[in-house]
């Protein structure tokens, strides 16, 4: 299959080190546009040769089959989508600007209110699509306005009334979102800085930080800490392969060794069926699964 050159699309391109699972076959084609004209080239061809797309941020909630992707997988990793500014009281970042950056930042230019995002591995971009959240915020409440990319190719700027908003979901992700504008209030660096240690803390004694891994792979049920339920099923530790369910949160598996991506199905299958058995409750992934 030809595509332009100057689209510099790689073919068989490994994504394994793309993820923090650390666990996935190759992409069929990979590209990381430079700026917005290319990316919507690449839309462009990828539909004319009926080839699916996949949008890759940090890798951090994801799970890559062993056997790959086929279509063309896309990051946005150019500098044109990793600009950072403060616009009045708002910060205005791009899609792929790491979490962790961001919330540098803010501290930086003494706004608050995006600390709780502190310890997450991903980039804007993946956390708007999927409203992550945690500590009883969700980064879906911080945006203003994001400016996005149609299936159409059509660019629009989408107002935070234009947008929904749920329980790990947005309705950003039925496009490519490229900015966003944020709301922050006015804080003391000190106290940004406090609250930041504060949350990083509460992570660190709370989960998993030690082996690859995804995060956490179920969402909560209504009212329910997936983690407790899978916890009192007796599971912690329990392994299929190379793949370990955590003992420190049970809604974590470690990639203890070289697990494949099957191990990680299995265990998710196993565990699935062992919660339905003893709650009659289905847990629903958080990770995304590829394809
Ligand atoms: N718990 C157990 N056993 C476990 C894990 C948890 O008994 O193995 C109990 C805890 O003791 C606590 C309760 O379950 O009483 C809730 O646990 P935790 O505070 O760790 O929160 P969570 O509901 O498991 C959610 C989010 C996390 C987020 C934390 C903190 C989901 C699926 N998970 O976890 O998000 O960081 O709250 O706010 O919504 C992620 O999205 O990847 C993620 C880790």
């Amino acid at each position: 299959m030809n595509w332009p050159k100057e689209l510099k699309v790689r073919v068989n391109y490994p994504l394994k080190n793309k993820t923090t699972f650390r666990i996935g076959g190759p992409a069929q084609f990979f590209s990381e546009p430079k700026d917005i004209p290319e990316l919507k080239l690449l839309l462009e061809l990828s539909r004319k040769k009926k080839l699916p797309v996949y949008i890759l941020g940090a890798g951090s909630n994801l799970l890559i089959s062993d056997k790959g992707v086929r279509g063309l997988v896309i990051q946005l990793g150019a500098l044109r989508f990793k600009d950072i500014a403060r616009e009045n009281g708002f910060i205005r970042a791009g899609s792929a600007v790491l979490l962790g950056r961001l919330i540098r930042f803010a501290q930086g230019e003494s706004l608050q209110g995006l600390e709780f995002l502190a310890g997450i591995p991903g980039t804007l971009g993946g956390a708007l699509a999927m409203n992550a959240g945690c500590w009883g915020h969700n980064i879906g409440d911080l945006v203003k306005e994001a400016q996005v990319l149609g299936k159409d190719g059509r660019l629009r700027t989408l107002s935070a009334k234009q947008i929904r908003f749920a329980y790990r979901k947005s309705s950003l992700a039925d496009y490519i979102i490229l900015s966003a504008r944020l709301k922050a209030k006015k804080g003391s660096q000190a106290g940004i800085k406090k609250n930041i240690n504060k949350y990083l803390t509460a992570r660190r004694l709370t989960q998993d930080l030690t082996w690859p891994n995804a995060g956490c792979i179920f969402k909560n049920p209504r009212n329910k800490s997936a983690g407790s339920l899978i916890d009192l099923c007796g599971l912690k530790g329990r392994n299929i392969g190379g793949a370990f369910i955590s003992q420190r949160h049970a809604n974590f598996i470690l990639n203890k060794k070289k697990a494949s991506s099957g191990d990680v199905l299995r265990l998710m299958r196993l565990i699935k069926k062992q919660v339905s058995n003893k709650f009659n409750l289905i847990l629903h992934p958080e990770i995304k699964i590829w394809p």
